[in-house]
This record gives C-alpha cells, sequence and structure tokens, in this order.
C-alpha cells in the first residue's frame, strides 16, 4: 500500500485499504475481556459474569458518566457470550441463561441509547476459552451477525491454522461484507502470525481489516504497558505506514481505572495510545472507576489527538536516559503540522527527572514556532524552532503536549 500524505488532504495513490467507510478516526469504546474475563457463574459473580446485564449496565454507564459524549462508542462483548455448542440448525447462539433475551435485542437496547454493538468471534474452530469458532461457518455465521444488527465483530485466532489465515480473515470479511451491513472488522490475524514466527502482510492485512491486533494481550500491569509501549516503538517503522483513516494497529485494551496502574502510568497509557492512533477500547467496572482515573479517559485535548483527522500515527523519536520521546503529527497544519510531544519515563529513581530536547532534533521545524499547551495542565507557551524543551517527568509517568504551529 502507497499512501501519501500532503499537507491536511490525504491523497491516497494506489491504496487498496478496506473502504466500507468506518472508522474514519481509531474506534472508541468499551469491551469486557481484561476487566471480566471468562467469569460465566452468575450465582456467584452476578455484577460480573459475561451476561446480558453486564453489557446492558456498562451501556447504561457509558452515557450517564458522559463516556458516551466524549467518544466512546462501541459496547463490545468479548469471549465466552456463546453456547458450548450450535443449535439444531447449526446456528450460533449466546448462553441462554446468561444472555435470555438474546443478543438482537441487546444489540437494539444498546443501539437505543445512541451506542454501537460489538460481538467476538474466533476464527478457529474453537474461540480462545473454548466455545465454538466460525471456521466451517463463515457465512452462516457473518449472515447472523448481521441479522444480530452487529456493529463491530472481533475476530480472534486461537485454535486456528495459522498458514490458512492469509485467506480466511479476507474471507469472512467478504460474506460480513455481503450481509450489506456495515460492520467494522477488527482482526487478530497479524498477532497469530508474529507468534508462530511468520511476518504478517499487513498490506493484504489493511485491505481487509479496519484494525487489527499486532501483539500480545493486555494484563492488568504497568510491565504490561511498558512492553506494549516498546514493541510498538521498536516495530514502529514497519507498522506504522500501514495506519490511517479506516485501518489502524491496534496496541489492545485501556486498562484505566482497573487495579494495576498507578496514576501516572494511567496518564501514560492515555497519552500513548493517542501517540500511537490506538482505538480507545477501555476494559473498566465503570461502576468503580475512581474520578481522578474517569478525568483521564474523558480528557478532551488528549482525545481529540487520538481522533486527529489526519489520522497519522506518531512514533518514538527520541530514547535517553530511559526517557522516551513520542511525536505525532496532527492538525491544524501551517508551514508544518502540529505534534503531539510526549515524554514517557522507564525510570524508578524517585524524583521526576530533568529532560531536555532541541526542538529541531525532534522534528519540530517551524521558524516561527509552536504554541505548547500542556495536556495535563494548564501550562501554555510559545518556543521557537532551536529552542530547548525542558520537562521534569515522573517516576512511570508523562509529560504530554500539544504544540501548535504558529503562522
Ligand atoms: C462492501 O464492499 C464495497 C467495496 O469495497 C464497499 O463499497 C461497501 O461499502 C461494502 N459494504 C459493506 C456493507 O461493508
Ligand atoms: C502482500 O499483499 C499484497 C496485497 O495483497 C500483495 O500485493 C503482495 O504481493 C503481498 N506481499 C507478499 C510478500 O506476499
Ligand atoms: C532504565 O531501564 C533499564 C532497563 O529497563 C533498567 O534496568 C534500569 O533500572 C532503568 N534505570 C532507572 C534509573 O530507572
Ligand atoms: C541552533 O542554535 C545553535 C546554538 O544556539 C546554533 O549554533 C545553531 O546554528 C542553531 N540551528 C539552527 C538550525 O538555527
Amino acid at each position: 500500500m502507497l499512501c501519501i500524505f500532503v499537507t491536511s488532504v490525504i491523497l491516497v495513490v494506489g491504496c487498496s485499504a478496506l473502504e466500507n467507510g468506518l472508522a474514519r478516526t481509531p474506534p472508541m469504546g468499551w469491551m469486557s475481556w481484561e476487566r471480566f474475563r471468562c467469569i460465566v457463574d452468575c450465582q456467584k459473580f452476578p455484577d460480573e459474569c459475561i451476561s446480558d446485564h453486564l453489557f446492558r449496565t456498562a451501556a447504561d454507564l457509558l452515557v450517564s458518566e458522559g463516556y458516551a459524549d466524549a467518544g466512546y462508542e462501541y459496547v463490545i462483548i468479548d469471549d465466552c457470550w456463546l453456547s458450548k455448542e450450535r443449535d439444531s440448525n447449526g446456528r450460533l447462539e449466546p448462553d441462554p441463561e446468561r444472555f435470555p433475551h438474546g443478543m438482537k435485542q441487546l444489540a437494539n437496547y444498546i443501539q437505543s441509547k445512541g451506542l454501537k454493538f460489538g460481538l467476538y468471534e474466533d476464527y478457529g474452530t474453537k474461540t480462545c476459552a473454548g466455545y465454538p469458532g466460525v471456521i466451517d461457518n463463515l457465512e452462516l455465521d457473518a449472515q447472523t451477525f448481521g441479522e444480530w444488527d452487529v456493529d463491530y465483530v472481533k475476530l480472534d485466532g486461537c485454535y486456528a491454522e495459522i498458514t490458512s489465515m492469509d485467506e480466511g480473515y479476507p474471507q469472512f470479511g467478504y460474506y460480513l461484507n455481503k450481509t450489506g451491513r456495515l460492520m467494522v472488522y477488527s482482526c487478530s490475524w497479524p498477532v497469530y502470525q508474529e507468534e508462530n514466527g511468520m511476518k504478517p502482510n499487513l498490506t493484504k492485512i489493511a485491505e481487509h481489516c479496519n484494525l487489527w491486533r499486532n501483539y500480545d494481550d493486555i494484563q492488568d500491569s504497568w510491565s504490561s504497558v511498558q512492553d506494549i509501549m516498546e514493541w510498538f516503538a521498536k516495530n514502529q517503522d514497519v507498522i506504522v505506514p500501514h495506519a490511517g483513516p479506516g485501518h489502524w494497529n491496534d496496541p489492545d485494551m485501556l486498562i484505566i481505572g482497573n487495579y494495576g496502574l498507578s496514576l501516572d502510568q494511567s496518564k501514560t497509557q492515555m497519552a500513548v495510545w493517542a501517540i500511537l492512533a490506538a482505538p480507545l477500547i477501555m476494559s473498566n467496572d465503570l461502576r468503580a472507576v475512581r474520578p481522578e482515573f474517569k478525568e483521564i479517559l474523558l480528557n478532551r485535548e488528549i482525545i481529540a489527538i487520538n481522533q486527529d483527522v489526519l489520522g497519522i500515527p506518531g512514533k518514538r523519536v527520541q530514547q535517553h536516559r530511559n526517557i522516551s520521546v513520542w511525536v505525532r503529527p496532527v492538525t491544524p497544519v501551517g508551514y508544518t503540522h502540529s505534534y503531539a510531544v510526549a515524554f514517557t519515563s522507564n525510570r524508578d529513581d524517585g524524583a521526576p527527572y530533568t529532560y531536555s530536547v532541541n526542538l529541531n532534533d525532534i522534528g519540530l521545524t517551524n521558524p516561527a514556532g509552536y504554541t505548547f499547551k500542556d495536556l495535563y495542565g494548564d501550562k501554555e507557551f510559545v518556543l521557537r524552532a532551536n529552542a530547548t524543551l525542558t520537562v521534569r517527568v515522573n517516576p512511570s509517568g508523562v509529560v504530554f503536549y500539544k504544540a501548535t504551529v504558529l503562522p
């Protein structure tokens, strides 16, 4: 794929990525997996089990707590929603006790709140948790998803033949398209290939999927977030050229508001996911997100960076003394782009660490300079090209600016 970016207009030359009109900016929403896993015992855990109740509650809270207004839109059911067997007609069916009203009614409830409905399946013989996969029923299952008014499909890759994914994921996408219902298509295709020592063909993947998982599942820890950040930085030159409006690299869910991240680490995840143009899919208990974490998730200026219309992902441009500098080109565009600039720290030596960069060295070359706005504070100041920007970064924290180009 050859996508050439020219100022604020995206000129696409011979770029044949999937164009179903969806995911023009990275999808935003909420998904069950990271926080609620495969809890299926609704007797013991009535408020946590994968059930109609959990997803209606998530939809209600997305709206009542202001997340929907900020852009979080998709309510996505991950694994463990299915019956262990298909029905007598060979169709998928949800677990009848946990989803007593069926999927279409749940979808329509979520949609009645102005939200969209996402559902998980798996390309293999079984889902990762052992429920029926789609492999022998691609067309029927795509049809079923269409009939249930699904808006977003996540197709995992457990229990699947890795070598057949290059044909199989496009085939399922073809059947989704054939239903006539617009569904965002999220593919786990590349991560299974990576894990099995294959080099994913991202050109092809972007022709068939709106987003794709490149790397390991996120877990509820800072070390997991760090590991993912490191992988995306190390592989940025390979993966960034394939992302843009309609097709995105996916470093996995936001875990902000759970058990594992401190406040500073949560700010770091939100900032870096904005830099990466990552989908912002929360997985948390929306009933229990503390206000200071909610504030991070609802930070409008950071969400605006993530959702920038140019859709150009940022990169790590410097790494020195355990401080990383990440830069993403965004609007408005003048003599140069404007930029989101994040300084993240992998340091654990207690005090905030003082770090300086010359703007030219990180690609901010507009002679008239930029207005810097602190996205986690109120500070605002102007720096000319070749000026030095000095920050103090907390251990495992972030300093995050938008640098708006000056005329
Ligand atoms: C199906 O694919 C065509 C060609 O890419 C596209 O124009 C159309 O919007 C797609 N329709 C659906 C429902 O995905
Ligand atoms: C990757 O996919 C593209 C588009 O389908 C194709 O043209 C190209 O030959 C593939 N590359 C490799 C190395 O297979
Ligand atoms: C810097 O990173 C390395 C590698 O992760 C780590 O071993 C070291 O302790 C870090 N240094 C500080 C000061 O945190
Ligand atoms: C940047 O500033 C340094 C020192 O002040 C100077 O030597 C250098 O020529 C300047 N570079 C540009 C591109 O203006």
